[in-house]
């Protein structure tokens, strides 16, 4: 069972929000309603999001993402559609029910976020279990252990004014897992960062994953964070998902134009692995090695190859050993078997490869952006390449 689903999920504010929500469902767009003082702010987003995953929500400002995990912890109700969190539908729930689920399995790390400025760090970060009714002994001790994770030892007693912005946001994330909540919700929690610090807290929030394998929804503007962070990816446009993937998904096969768009920038040969864009070990039979002699056999790939990968190595690991030699690099799985191989021509061809829709691209959804809706603000394009 997953662990939270979204089933065509609408959220419409203003005037007559049924009535909006069957005129998006006949077809009618946001600008359409918007003319009428109503704001479709997400408009049937249906997705699940598995145990243990990381799950990326992106979009400009404006696509309706805050809006979106706001109804997920069930902060909003939805207009039309459900949240399912373990199989319960939280829009059936009674407000006592909800409450309880937020405050003991639910997590949020909100985007504007604000510390209580008369309490200490460790007061705030222990805030959310206060909330819960623990002791101040075990709140004190599970408080001071979260603000370790986010790198805040030795702040526990300092005031939040006292602490810098980014710091302040972790302070935040030491609140959200300190609770020990199942599900994290994060909304656009790193952005405030600087760069350098910013890869740091991605870092730290991948290797908490590996150890405490929570669920989190995380929520950002920036396609490179999403990647990094993303087991699966939803791409907003306009209220609606385009396109849901892995960042290979994404970046190989966008659904349409606005989607690749988005990619341009990112560094490629950091996303895709071995594994994407391998060739079939076939292709490299009938070949000649470095030393003249034909590869005939599974094994003459792997003897002539200049390394031999798993499929999840990033192709940027590829480069050196593809510029000595002809033979393509080999792709082996846990047993040590030829799965793949990947060949220097292959490797500069997928760097450069233009980006093709995917053929189920919708007409609608494949306008290009308008003007003036630059994908990547210039701003973060900037500190994505300080950060990177
Ligand atoms: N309470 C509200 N009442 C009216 N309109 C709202 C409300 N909350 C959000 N909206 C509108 O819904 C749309 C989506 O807003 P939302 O905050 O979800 O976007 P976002 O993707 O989180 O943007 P950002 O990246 O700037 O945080 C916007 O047009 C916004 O003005
Ligand atoms: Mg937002």
């Amino acid at each position: 069972m997953s662990r939270l689903q979204a089933d065509h999920l609408y959220k419409v504010f203003g005037r007559r929000p049924d009535d909006a929500v069957r005129r998006l469902e006949a077809g009618a767009g946001r600008d359409e309603l918007r003319g009428e003082g109503t704001t479709a702010a997400v408009i049937d987003a249906s997705f699940s999001v598995e145990p243990g995953q990381i799950f990326v929500v992106m979009g400009l400002s404006g696509s309706g993402k805050s809006t979106l995990l706001r109804m997920l912890n069930g902060l909003l109700e939805p207009t039309s559609g459900h949240v399912l969190f373990d199989g319960q539908d939280l829009t059936a729930l009674s407000p006592r029910a909800l409450r309880e689920i937020r405050s003991n399995k639910i997590s949020m790390v909100f985007q504007h976020f604000a510390l209580f400025p008369h309490r200490s760090v460790l007061e705030n970060a222990a805030y959310g279990l206060e909330v819960q009714g623990v002791a101040r002994a075990e709140r004190e001790k599970r408080a001071t252990e979260a603000l370790e994770l986010a790198g805040l030892t030795g702040w526990e007693n300092s005031w939040p004014d006292e602490l810098s912005g980014g710091m302040q946001q972790r302070v935040g994330l030491a609140r959200a897992l300190a609770t020990d909540a199942d599900l994290l919700l994060m909304d656009e929690s790193f952005s405030a960062l600087d760069p350098l610090i910013r890869r740091d807290m991605q870092d730290q929030l991948l290797e908490l994953q590996s150890r405490l394998k929570k669920t989190i929804v995380f929520i950002t503007h920036d396609l490179n964070e999403a990647m990094r962070l993303g087991d699966k990816i939803a791409v907003m446009r306009d209220g609606k998902i385009v396109q849901t993937g892995s960042a290979e998904d994404i970046l190989v096969t966008p659904a349409n134009d606005y989607v690749a768009s988005f990619t341009q920038d990112v560094d490629r040969s950091r996303v895709l692995t071995a594994g994407a864009v391998m060739a079939d070990p076939d292709s490299a039979l009938g070949t000649e090695a470095d030393d003249g002699k034909v590869i005939r056999t599974a094994q003459d790939v792997l003897d002539a190859a200049p390394a031999t990968v798993s499929a999840d190595t990033p192709i940027i690991e590829l480069f050196t050993p593809c510029s000595t030699s002809g033979v393509g690099v080999a792709v082996t799985d846990a047993e040590g078997d030829l799965i793949g191989v990947v060949p220097r021509a292959r490797l500069l061809a997928v760097l450069g490869e233009p980006m093709t829709p995917g053929a189920d691209a919708t007409p609608e959804a494949d306008a290009p952006p308008e003007p003036g809706a630059t994908p990547v603000p210039a701003q973060t394009r900037k500190e994505v390449t300080a950060g990177a």
